[in-house]
């Protein structure tokens, strides 16, 4: 049998991700209350990171240990895959000995690669095109504080960027607005517009964008791999700094997110970033529990 992977949300059914966020709130409770539930006793994920963690990589070696199983790091130095081991080997071999790997890397195609190889389900947690692990835990957040996406406003600020493209899956799936906000050029990919635009569209003013929003959403002006491009995108992306003047024309309860690490000063204000409306650190504490939920639902 083929194995499910998750190399994008579309990978799963809107019912398929609505039961990982169901799960992912049980989840939540089990870890504040310290009773966790070995389902993935015995079980081992392999994580490949060719770019840089923190909250990746501790929410799946976390989750792991804290389901019962184990998580193996693995980076491209100290591994045969820095030296050139192809994909499509690395796949196969991994398949043999553990029971879901996930995969952080530049080429989107590489994941599609990769999983094409594999015997046991991929993860992306990250490639240059999306991040769907990181809507799983934007979408929970959202749920736990506001109940269903469905029909509501989000506008995302700045870089048409891979958090950007997830961003434009969730719309389409769940059915709420998104407006992307951002300067010409840096627009989100065509064909992932063409295949949402019936929930998103591109708005440059970012005044008008933040009007009536119920979650206001950015991220880095330059992602990883993007470093030389960093001073030209700061002068870019200026206008489109979430700071409290932005988020006075966004509906008074709107929702702060950002998958973090955060630039302050840049992308967002300080006092935005750490303001009342942030939920940032539950956002980025809700890795753990709807990835949790999604390693059971893959490997179990
Ligand atoms: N948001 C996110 O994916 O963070 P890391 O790069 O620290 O994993
Ligand atoms: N867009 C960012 C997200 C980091 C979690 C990057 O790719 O670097």
């Amino acid at each position: 049998m083929k194995p499910r992977h998750f190399l994008t949300l579309n990978s799963l059914s809107r019912d398929e991700l609505l039961s990982i966020i169901n799960r992912a709130e049980q989840l939540k409770k089990q870890f504040i209350e310290k009773n966790y539930e070995t389902t993935l006793k015995s079980r081992v994920l392999g994580m490949i990171f060719e770019k840089s963690s923190t909250r990746t990589r501790v929410s799946f070696e976390a989750g792991m240990a804290q389901l019962g199983g184990h998580a193996i790091y693995l980076s491209p130095t100290g591994t045969q895959i820095g030296r050139g081991e192809p994909v499509k080997d690395t796949a196969r071999v991994l398949s043999n000995m553990v029971d879901c790997i996930m995969l952080r890397t530049f080429e989107h195609e590489k994941i599609e690669q990769f999983a094409a190889y594999s015997s046991v389900p991929v993860i992306n947690g990250l490639s240059d095109s999306y991040h769907p692990c990181q809507l799983l835990a934007d979408l929970l957040t959202f749920y736990e504080k506001r109940g269903s996406i469905e029909g509501k406003k989000v506008v995302w600020f700045g870089d048409g960027n891979n958090m950007c493209h997830s961003y434009m899956n969730a719309a389409k799936i769940f059915d709420f607005q998104l407006v992307v906000s951002g300067p010409e050029g840096f627009d989100p990919d065509q064909e992932i517009f063409a295949a949402t635009k019936d929930n998103v569209v591109i708005e440059r003013d970012p005044e008008q964008a933040a009007k009536n929003a119920d979650v206001i959403v950015t991220d880095v002006w330059a992602s990883m791999g993007q470093e030389e491009e960093q001073n030209e995108r700061m002068q870019k992306f200026a206008k489109y700094q979430v700071n409290s003047d932005l988020m006075e024309c966004a509906n008074g309860d709107a929702l702060f997110m950002h998958c973090l690490p955060a630039h302050r000063g840049e992308e967002v204000s300080e006092n935005v970033l750490e303001g009342p409306q942030s939920v940032v650190w539950e956002e980025a504490g809700n890795r753990l529990h709807s990835q949790k939920a999604l390693l059971e639902f893959l490997i179990a």
